[in-house]
């Protein structure tokens, strides 16, 4: 097969791993997916990022991605927004199977279990790409058999975009080995500039109290309530001023609390 754009004419740079594209997915003309090869050494916690970059240059450009998949997968997935002109996504968006994907060695991040107290309903919140996180929590058993129930709140402009949120849902619920967790995830979409089945800023139906109305739940509650949020600074800014309003405290890595805030990186 012959590489797209991926080619490895330019050495491997030290200190990072070069793995192969296994699938791509191509969901609007500004989201895809893919699934690369995962180095055996290869360790990270459900929710962490990484750096990601392309053979195709001699300093190749490398952007933070989340980790989609769980830490249990033998593969690692990514999900990312196709940038005209963008550095990276440029080129990464012409990846196909067989192609060569560079990563640097180093996971890290706050949206992780660890960096959060136990609780009996964990909130993600997230907008856009920021799902990306979520994809890999809501598919590792830990986050299960800490939290009760899972509540993914997703929001996007156009319907078309939650389709990626949709498709891991409806194959949790039929995987082998997550499957009997289904019951406990709950996933809130909504649309925001198309018609859809739920529409609204996830702000705006968190201060009418609406989310919580549709879900059958109270109000947030710093004794049972825990959150994680990624999406655009604006969204991480105001939802997180609507999750301290109702008590709720800022945590991380070495100091867990009641929420933890990650940026969706490349946009
Ligand atoms: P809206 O269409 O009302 O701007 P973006 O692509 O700009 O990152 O937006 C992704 C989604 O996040 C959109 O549905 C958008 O709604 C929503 N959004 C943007 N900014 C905020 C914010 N500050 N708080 C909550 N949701 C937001």
């Amino acid at each position: 097969m012959t590489s797209s754009t991926a080619t490895t004419e330019y050495a491997i740079p030290a200190g990072v791993f070069a793995e192969t594209v296994t699938e791509v997915q191509h969901y609007t003309d500004r989201l895809f997916r893919f699934r690369m090869t995962r180095p055996q050494s290869f360790r990270f916690r459900s929710g962490e990022f990484v750096m990601i970059g392309l053979p195709n240059a001699v300093k190749p450009v490398f952007r933070a991605y989340s980790i989609c998949s769980p830490a249990w997968d033998e593969e690692l997935e990514f999900y990312s927004i196709k940038v005209p002109d963008g550095p990276l996504t440029e080129h990464l968006q012409k990846i196909q199977p067989g192609d060569t994907v560079l990563m640097r060695k180093k996971p890290t991040g706050t949206l992780v279990n660890d960096a959060l107290l136990p609780g009996k309903r964990l909130y993600m919140f997230s907008t856009g790409t920021g799902i990306a996180p979520f994809a890999s929590l809501i598919r590792d058993p830990e986050t299960y058999e800490k939290f009760e129930q899972i509540i993914l709140c997703h929001t996007c402009r156009l319907d078309a975009e939650l389709q990626y949120g949709r498709d891991l849902v409806a194959a949790l619920k039929a995987d082998e080995l997550i499957g009997e967790f289904a019951d406990q995830l709950v996933h809130y979409a909504t649309t925001t500039r198309e018609e859809g089945p739920k529409m609204g800023r996830i702000t705006d139906l968190m201060t009418s109290g609406r989310l919580y109305e549709e879900l059958g739940v109270p109000p947030l509650n710093p004794e049972t309530d825990r959150g994680m949020i990624c999406g655009s600074m604006a969204m991480l800014k105001d939802v997180k001023a609507l999750l301290e309003q109702a008590g709720l405290y800022e945590g991380a890595n070495n100091k867990p609390a009641e929420f933890v805030v990650e940026r969706a990186f490349v946009d």
